[in-house]
């Protein structure tokens, strides 16, 4: 086989990039381990940021999107059950729309697939070669078959896990990295959210996420050990905890579990983001804790900055802005990996805190919710900061 850009991975980066190519007459062979039926149906972020949003509506994938998404103008602080509002739309005149990243997928699929691009599923044995030679080689198996696909360009949208930045040679990348001491236990309830918009709550319980996918259908996160067994964790426990950390703030209705699951926190970064003709996009290349829900956020503005860059390679002959690909989208990245660590450290509480952290964190929130300078800084960059 034989394409212009070889995809490995169909999850948001890998998906976006090809409808992104597509509109420049530039073709994709997408590969992706999983079956379409597992992907669409992988719950994980839910929140987008307003150019996002407008993006996905730009490229033809917005129309479920705008119909059934929800706009938020702002959030809720709760600090030991006091609820204070951040105002993006007097701060910032901006809004985030809450739709679930699966939802997200199952469009970008349908649209591929509209387009008529190849889209291959249930691949296996995956590996990239020639990375730095002039047609660099994706291998897989699918449907019982050895398969080889000759390309211009790879890019690595295949995630944490995927196989992409193992194959860079040893030496080539830096990582930086930090891992937190505690994880979030995530649930989704057929119930309705306690409040329009979402709370981020501080308690001396630990943090708590009260967030939505509909108007009847809660998504809502507990700060939990890093190494927490969910079976130590059945549903009357989730719920009590989950009414503790709201503080009385809001009434919260019990509903239905449809699911739980915990999800470890990390920061961590690649650099470069690019090695000879591979392009690592998204969560293969840096991945940030949940808090501030930046992770699918980032894998489309990277996808827009490599998009540019193969077009600019194809229509003009130029390299300049693929080898610009890493510098150009590492100033975005470590904006939202400094952005994340920063919500996250002011709303958890850490094993070995001390009473100057907890008052230092109270201060952070006190001064967040009482300045418009603080208040405007954090809505500018919850709302996603424009682009480059
Ligand atoms: P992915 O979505 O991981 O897509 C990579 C794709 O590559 C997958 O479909 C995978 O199956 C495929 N793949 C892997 N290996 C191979 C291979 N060898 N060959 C072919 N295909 C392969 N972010 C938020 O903002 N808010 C949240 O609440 C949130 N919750 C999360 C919960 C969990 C459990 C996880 C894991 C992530 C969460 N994130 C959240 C992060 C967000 O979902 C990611 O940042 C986003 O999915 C990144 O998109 P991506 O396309 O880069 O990677
Ligand atoms: C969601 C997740 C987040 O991590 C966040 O900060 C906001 C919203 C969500 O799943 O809706």
């Amino acid at each position: 086989m034989r394409t212009q850009v070889g995809i490995v991975g169909a999850g948001p980066a890998g998906l976006m990039l090809a409808r992104l190519l597509h509109l420049q007459g530039i073709e994709s062979i997408i590969i992706e381990n999983r079956s379409r039926d597992y992907i669409e149906n992988r719950i994980r972020a839910g929140l987008i940021e307003h150019w996002a949003a407008d993006l996905l509506s730009d490229l033809g994938v917005g129309g479920r999107l705008q119909r059934e998404g929800m706009l938020h103008w702002g959030i809720n602080i709760g600090i030991n059950g006091d609820l204070h509002r951040i105002d993006f739309k007097a701060l910032v005149n901006k809004r985030v729309t809450i739709y679930g990243q699966q939802e997200v997928v199952k469009d970008l699929v349908e649209r591929r697939i509209t387009d008529g691009g190849e889209l291959l599923f249930e691949v296996s044995d995956v590996s990239i070669h020639d990375l730095t030679g002039k047609q660099p080689k994706i291998r897989f198996s699918h449907e019982g078959r050895q398969q080889e696909i000759s390309c211009d360009f790879i890019a690595g949208c295949d995630g944490f896990h995927g196989i992409c930045r193992p194959s860079i040679p040893d030496g080539v990348l830096s990582v930086f990295e930090r891992d937190y001491p505690f994880g979030w236990l995530g649930i989704l309830s057929e119930s309705p959210p306690p409040d329009h918009d979402l709370i981020y709550s501080y308690t001396d319980r630990g943090f708590a996420l009260y967030t939505m996918r509909s108007p009847t259908l809660a998504r809502l996160y507990l700060q939990c050990d890093h190494d927490e067994d969910i079976e130590d964790w059945p549903d009357h426990r989730i719920w009590d905890e989950l009414h503790k950390r709201l503080g009385g703030a809001r009434k919260l209705q019990e509903g239905k579990m449809l699911q739980k699951g915990v999800t470890p926190m990390r920061s961590f970064v690649v650099e470069p983001m690019q090695h000879g003709r591979l392009f690592l996009a998204g969560d293969s290349a840096h991945i940030v804790p949940p808090t501030g829900a930046k992770g699918m956020n980032l894998a489309f503005a990277d996808v827009m900055m490599l998009s540019r860059a193969v077009g600019a390679f194809y229509k003009d002959r130029r390299n300049d802005l693929l080898e610009a690909y890493s510098v150009t989208c590492l100033r975005r990245v470590w904006k939202a990996q400094r952005f994340s660590w920063w919500m996250t450290q002011i709303m958890h509480r850490f094993p070995h805190e001390t009473a100057f952290d907890r008052r230092r964190q109270l201060s952070d929130l006190d001064y967040l919710t009482s300045s418009k300078a603080a208040a405007t800084s954090l809505a500018e960059q919850y709302v996603g900061l424009p682009l480059d």
